[in-house]
């Protein structure tokens, strides 16, 4: 698989085209921002952790029938995939009450829900990804009645898929944010899973595994985001 020019670059990851015109290849960052870029820094490894996870996740995801755009790992931090039209919409699951749903709702950090919750937030950085609903996200043709209705399934599906795989791993999902792409018409997941967009805690201690270390300024970032990977199963080399 051959890079060519570069398409886009975001917060997190670059983007190249390639030869083939349903394939980009995705290159992940040390990079890491919070708070709509406001804040900035490094972490050093985090683009080859980010990559791994993600593509290990990604084909467990596949296995139990939600597509994903995943082709193939090219190296440590690249990788194949397929190329969709992003639906604007930041789609977030929550376990447990942390987060801008505590501060928002007044409800205490921790609290579990019986029963996952899911929300969207409007992709567009000038407005700071507001929060909307279904009836939002339709008025503004970001997605259609039945894409909403695939996206919802597909991710409490994902919701069922990533608890269980962080469980084995010692570790408790208390929220997450995915995003949707269509490919050729249909719905299928795209953009990452990691430490950067879920938020893990630590089975038994409770510490916080997870980019909010890097939000919260709590110290030891790297060291969480090589536990997690090294309890997923995963050898990541060093650089
Ligand atoms: P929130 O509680 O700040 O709304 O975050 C909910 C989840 O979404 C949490 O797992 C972190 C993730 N997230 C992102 O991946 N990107 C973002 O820009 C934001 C704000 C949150």
């Amino acid at each position: 698989m051959q890079k060519c020019e570069q398409l886009y670059e975001g917060k997190a990851k670059k983007v190249f085209l390639t030869e083939d015109p349903d394939v980009l290849i995705v290159s992940y960052k040390d990079d890491a921002t919070a708070f709509n870029g406001l804040k900035k820094g490094t972490i050093a490894g985090k683009g080859a952790i980010n990559n791994r996870m993600t593509n290990l996740l990604f084909q467990k995801i596949e296995a139990k029938g939600v597509p994903t755009h995943y082709i193939q790992e090219l190296n440590g931090r690249e990788t194949a995939v397929r190329r969709v039209e992003i639906v604007p919409l930041e789609v977030i699951v929550r376990n447990v009450a942390t987060g801008s749903f505590s501060k928002r709702l007044g409800v205490e950090e921790g609290t579990q829900f019986e029963e996952p919750t899911i929300e969207f937030s409007y992709k567009n950085d000038e407005l700071g990804d507001p929060l909307i609903n279904s009836s939002f996200a339709k008025a503004l043709k970001l997605a259609t009645s039945n894409e909403i209705e695939t996206i919802k399934k597909y991710a409490f599906m994902v919701n069922d898929i990533l608890k269980l795989e962080f469980l084995k791993a010692g570790l408790r999902l208390i929220d997450f944010k995915i995003e949707f792409g269509r490919f050729h018409g249909k719905i299928i997941l795209a953009d990452e899973i990691s430490p950067d967009t879920c938020r893990l805690w630590d089975a038994e201690s409770g510490d916080k595994m997870d980019k909010d270390r890097f939000r919260r300024d709590l110290g030891n970032v790297e060291e969480a985001y090589i536990e997690v990977a090294r309890r997923l199963g995963l050898e990541i080399e060093k650089e």
